[in-house]
């Protein structure tokens, strides 16, 4: 298995582009994207459908009347919007449908949809998904850290890098071992290190510590969720999650 890290948006811009054949997407958005999908699919939400912006979210809802409308700009619930992006307020959406816009986290998750495969990272579902890759074994790997408006983002970079150390025997790019590198310097206190980050600083100045000591847990689902024609599902859940 070849693993490359993108490891911040610019490069994501030019995903769309590249060619993905043979290749599974993780993508990456710790803080808090990811983590919040994932928190929903592990308490039972039917589907996720992660768009660009809220033109189309709203679009989608004229479609699915019924669906939850979630997400944020600059941190904040949408006007409108039923939900924001805590992780906390997706812990109670059985059976529902949501569309979500985040500000990095749906536009990585798009701009990925031309990949054979594309899973939803987080610290939650870690060892699920290593288990998942290693079963899968793709050809190529392709580690999203989806970031903070244009810049790399730590926690995204620190989940690249415990994927690559928890999947010896592969092939690391450049951009690889640096996210190896950081994630073996951290790895003691992973939830210290997203504290320090700058979007576990911005989180907890807005009052928001709850979200990122959520989103600082590891491996506390074995949920896989899976996006497909722009649909994000539970591909494999053993156990659910403490809410
Ligand atoms: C994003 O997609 O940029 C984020 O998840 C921002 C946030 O709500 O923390």
């Amino acid at each position: 298995m070849n693993i490359n890290v993108i490891l911040s948006p610019p490069e994501i811009d030019l995903l769309p582009q590249a060619d993905l054949t043979g290749t599974t997407c993780v993508v990456f958005d710790v803080l808090r994207a990811t983590s919040s999908i994932i928190t929903a699919l592990a308490n039972g939400a039917a589907e996720v459908h992660p768009v660009r912006t809220i033109e189309e979210a709203l679009a989608l809802k004229q479609r699915f009347p019924d669906a939850v409308l979630g997400g944020e700009r600059f941190g904040d619930r949408i006007d409108g919007f039923d939900i924001g992006n805590s992780p906390l307020e997706y812990r109670a959406l059985a059976g529902k449908r949501i569309i979500t816009t985040t500000t990095n986290g749906t536009i990585a998750l798009r701009a990925c949809e031309k990949a054979e495969r594309v899973l939803v990272g987080a610290l939650l579902n870690l060892d699920a998904l290593v288990a998942e890759l290693a079963a899968s074994s793709p050809e190529n790997l392709a580690i999203i850290c989806a970031g903070t408006f244009r810049e790399l983002a730590l926690e995204d970079v620190l989940a690249a890098g415990a994927i690559c150390a928890k999947l010896p025997g592969t092939a690391l790019s450049d951009s690889a071992m640096v996210a190896l590198d950081v994630f073996k310097q951290h790895q003691r206190d992973l939830p210290g290190a997203l504290r320090a980050s700058r979007n576990g600083q911005a989180l907890s100045a807005a009052g928001r510590d709850l979200d990122v000591q959520w989103c600082a847990q590891t491996s506390i689902c074995d949920t896989i969720g899976q996006m497909q024609a722009g649909i994000i599902t539970k591909s494999a859940s053993l156990e659910g999650i403490a809410s």
